[in-house]
């Protein structure tokens, strides 16, 4: 039986500029590798950090990864430990749900240690504790696709309901990385407690034509909904040039385009793969008109999210 096993967990977009804390997709261009060693010892250490990012918190009470495996150890209630080694495929702050995906490695890679079977559904509180600890908050818009794939739209966390929406195939996901770093926190404390009734009216209705949108595989509907009118003006401020970016996206034929998570980054929905070039490449170089270096990728909506790639002995 192997005793150490490392899943992949992709980058995820949150929010996806309708659905704040409740809406997220999954991408297919980048992501972490996680790997989880049994020990004999109780407990959760930390092995390696490497890649993209090494300066995680390595104190496990700290560290995305290391809480959910803890969380996740405890309703197992086993004797032994482990250890949890990171590599870092995506960027931090970067809001392409990298503090998600480190967690959800981390319990999709723990649980092919455990006795019994856990599917994905019993996996999620415990993803959702390790994020909590990066953002100061349990919201489920990274960590649901990360562990399902696709675009899923949390009802309720307690017990959670999780909705899986259809992606029509054609839709592409650009994401335009500017070279600068946004911390969830921050990006959470620019919001107000409390909005105008009227806004969230229209952006219910925003929501719910999006959905539609999905499910009819409507592209016109989904370009007219794909709209964030309540989080993205009090955060555009945190990039340098969003407006510009944004407004490039949309003159290039986006179907939409706002924040990916908390920021930096942008995504842009688009209707085909060439679509998708003509619309990456006007958004870069409107950053580039902002003097702002970036990384950029195009990505369909995969079904698929976390999953294992390497299970063995360990060598010790
Ligand atoms: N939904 C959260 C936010 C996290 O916008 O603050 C996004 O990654």
């Amino acid at each position: 039986m192997a005793d150490q096993v490392t899943a992949f967990a992709p980058a995820s977009v949150g929010n996806v500029a309708v659905g704040y804390d409740v809406l997220g997709s999954a991408l297919d261009v980048l992501g972490d590798r996680v790997t989880v060693r049994r020990l004999d010892a109780p407990g959760v250490r930390i092995g390696t950090i490497t890649g993209r990012v090494t300066d995680l918190p390595t104190t496990p009470e700290q560290n995305t990864a290391s809480v959910a495996l803890s969380s996740l150890r405890d309703a197992a209630a086993v004797d032994h430990g482990f250890e949890v080694s990171i590599e870092k495929g995506i960027p931090l702050g970067s809001g392409l749900g990298g503090s998600a995906a480190s967690a959800v490695g981390a319990v999709v890679a723990g649980a092919a240690l455990l006795p019994g079977t856990w599917p994905p559904e019993d996996l999620l509180p415990h993803a959702l504790a390790g994020e909590a600890v990066a953002s100061g908050d349990w919201h489920p818009d990274n960590v649901a696709p990360c562990l399902f794939g696709g675009l899923q739209l949390t009802r309720a966390m307690d017990p959670p309901d999780v909705v899986s929406v259809p992606v029509p195939d054609r839709i592409r996901c650009v994401l335009v990385r500017p070279h600068r770093v946004v911390a969830t926190q921050e990006a959470r404390a620019c919001l107000p407690d409390h909005i105008p009734l009227a806004d969230a009216v229209r952006q219910s209705a925003h929501l719910g034509a999006f959905v539609a949108g999905c499910y009819r595989e409507d592209l016109a509907l989904i370009g007219r909904a794909l709209r964030d009118l309540i989080v993205e003006p009090h955060r555009a401020a945190l990039v340098p040039g969003f407006a510009d970016v944004q407004d490039a996206a949309m003159d290039a034929g986006a179907l939409g385009c706002s924040l990916s998570g908390a920021g930096p980054s942008l995504f842009a929905w688009t209707d085909g793969p060439d679509e998708a070039e003509h619309v990456r490449n006007e958004m870069v170089d409107a950053f580039d008109r902002h003097d702002t270096a970036t990384d950029a990728w195009i990505s369909p909506i995969p079904s698929q999210g976390a999953r294992l790639v390497v299970s063995r002995a360990s060598e010790t």
